[in-house]
């Protein structure tokens, strides 16, 4: 938690002034019982006196009211400041807690993203930046206020009687031994709670973005079971925790109100021995209970504390999480050409088995290349490591003649344009989308780019053409226009590399091949990367590499495969039987 005050550092001033004045209102509240007391003597002393007596004693209580009312109020006013500066760094401190965290996760990498999952870091993002918020507010304002009342008003108790004071050197021990009991099994209850709402989360960020998926499996059903589920074991937890909570609650009035019965006792006892005065008992009962009050307060906050660790350890471990992709030492910002080369390279997801095994295979610039293989092949795994979405375990992936690890991730990545197999377009109009590609792109540069991924017609189709709204998501768009638009995004980038992951397994036959055609037209000096199901979308592809179970099996032309290669034949003949079929049904009818 110490480590994150660090993100407070913007609002030190206020953080510290927050305390100061905090102590200021405790100041002016201790005073106050010492003018009550004193205002209970004058009313005691002058009860037999004479009228001249009497008169001058309302003078003094008036006078004295006035003292308890500048008090009170000087209490008041400290007390609000403290609360609006106290806001001010507790939000502040959130504020610059979550933008360190946004920071950081930009520079994640999909590895570092794969190991905390995305339920977990929204989690982190909201519900325990606020919780280590709140503490941290309750902190500057109660921290200090607490122990300061506590001691303070127990050194006035002392002071006016001993013998009243001597209680609480049994009670406040008891009260420990009563807390020591309890709070380890809350904050434990407390802990599980948490962890539970991590993963109610997850099931409802699951659902919420899968929300079509759900509705065409008609499993909307089994989503609410699930739903209902987590909701209960959250519910469970939380009802578990308070259940502690209150137990301990009236435990510990019992024992407040077990104080305040032998304080009663003994402070008569002291008035009758005439030891303490009555006035002095009144202030005494007060503080009694601001000695109780705040020494429970100072245990709360402790407890709180506690409980915010396993947030803050989770927050740290996002902050603390090394981005494993990083720019080098003097990085190479230019990519010279878009060759690709990989030697010997072997790849794993974290700490699974090998998915890329010894892979070598060199592209010249400018070459269209197909890559193929059975689903699982890792095909989409071995064109992520080219832009450096993840490293290689071993081997090396050259780009433009160098290691990618010697480009900065920046200079790198805007060379290579990659078309994901999961892609996505944001709310927005299409235009805005494509600009994604490149912001400064003109309506020529956008048009040209769609004219390319053959979105031109389509687009222009639509009432209010490149300003469309897409809606979330694109939900606007088709799934083969989507994936038009995807590319036409990345050919914006005008990248040295274009990999396009299966991204027109949407498309029909001829329009891929338009696509295709037009990109070896118009980007002629662009490598382009195509992986595809099918034959005919990588048939007139330069060279076509074929993946097998993570390693390479063959790599050559159409021609070249169709004579050599089992797997490549034995996917040709399944096509082509599709197609042959087809058509025999088709000429039948
Ligand atoms: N993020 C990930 N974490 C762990 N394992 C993964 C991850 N992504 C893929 N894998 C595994 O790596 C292997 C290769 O997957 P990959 O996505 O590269 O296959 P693919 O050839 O692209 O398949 P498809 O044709 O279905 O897209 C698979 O066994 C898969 O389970
Ligand atoms: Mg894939």
């Amino acid at each position: 938690m110490f480590k994150l005050l660090k993100y407070a550092d913007k609002y030190k001033v206020y953080a510290f002034i927050c305390p100061v004045l905090m102590i200021g209102e405790v100041m002016f509240e201790l005073l106050i019982p010492q003018v009550m007391a004193d205002i209970v003597e004058t009313i005691l002393l002058t009860e037999n006196a004479d009228a001249a007596a009497q008169s001058a004693a309302i003078h003094d209580i008036f006078a004295y009211g006035g003292k308890m009312l500048i008090f009170a109020i000087c209490s008041l006013c400290c007390g609000s400041l403290a609360a609006r500066v106290g806001a001010v760094a507790g939000m502040g401190f959130g504020a610059s807690l979550r933008h360190g965290l946004m920071e950081k996760l930009q520079t994640f990498s999909f590895s570092n993203i794969d190991k905390f999952s995305t339920a977990s870091l929204i989690t982190r993002m909201t519900t325990d930046v606020n919780t280590v918020q709140n503490t941290f507010l309750m902190l500057i304002r109660i921290f200090f206020r607490a122990p300061i009342m506590l001691v303070s008003a127990l050194i006035l108790c002392i002071r006016m009687s001993p013998e009243v004071a001597s209680v609480f050197a049994v009670a406040l021990p008891i009260i420990v031994i009563v807390l020591a009991i309890f709070a380890p099994i809350a904050i434990k209850r407390f802990r599980i709670m948490l962890k539970k709402f991590d993963k109610f989360n997850a099931s409802i960020q699951e659902n919420f973005t899968n929300i079509r998926v759900v509705k065409a499996f008609v499993r909307t059903d089994y989503e609410k079971k699930k739903f209902k589920n987590s909701n209960d074991n959250l519910t469970e937890s939380a009802i578990s925790a308070e259940k502690i909570m209150v137990l301990g609650e009236p435990a510990l009035m019992l024992l407040m109100y077990l104080t305040i019965t032998a304080i009663v006792i003994i402070a008569t006892k002291s008035i009758s021995e005439m030891k303490l005065e009555v006035g002095q008992f009144t202030a005494i009962f007060t503080y009694a209970f601001q000695i109780l009050m705040s020494f429970l307060m100072t245990i709360m906050i402790l407890a709180q504390f506690f409980m915010a660790e396993a947030s803050a350890k989770r927050i740290g471990e996002v902050l603390n999480e090394e981005p494993d992709i990083k720019d080098p030492e003097n990085p190479i910002k230019e990519v010279s050409d878009g060759s690709v080369e990989f030697k010997n390279v072997s790849f794993r997801y974290g700490s699974g088995g090998d998915v890329i095994k010894d892979v070598s295979f060199k592209i010249n610039s400018g070459e269209m290349i197909g890559i193929m293989g059975a689903t699982g092949s890792s095909k989409s795994s071995v064109v992520q490591l080219i832009p450096r979405l993840y490293d290689t375990a071993s081997g090396e992936v050259l780009v433009g003649g160098r290691n990618v690890k010697e480009y900065s991730v920046y200079g790198l990545r805007e060379a290579v344009s990659m078309v994901l197999q999961k892609n996505v377009l944001f709310s927005g109009t299409i235009a805005e989308n494509l600009r994604w590609g490149n912001k400064n792109a003109t309506d020529e540069e956008l048009k040209k780019a769609c004219e390319i991924s053959d979105a031109l017609s389509f687009v222009e189709s639509f009432p209010d053409g490149f300003n469309t709204d897409l809606g979330q998501g694109g939900v606007n768009v088709s799934g083969g226009q989507k994936q038009r638009l995807c590319i036409a995004r990345a050919i914006l980038k005008n990248p040295k590399i274009l990999i396009l992951d299966d991204s027109t397994s949407a498309v029909d036959t001829a329009t891929d091949a338009r696509i295709r055609s037009a990109l070896r037209k118009y980007t002629p000096d662009t490598t382009k990367i195509i992986i595809a199901q099918r034959i005919s979308s990588v048939s007139d592809c330069d060279k076509i590499i074929i993946l097998d179970g993570g390693a390479i099996a063959d790599i050559g032309t159409h021609k070249e495969l169709l004579e050599r290669s089992e797997i490549y034949r034995d996917i040709y003949d399944a096509q082509q039987k599709g197609c042959d079929e087809f058509e025999a049904e088709r000429s039948e009818q």
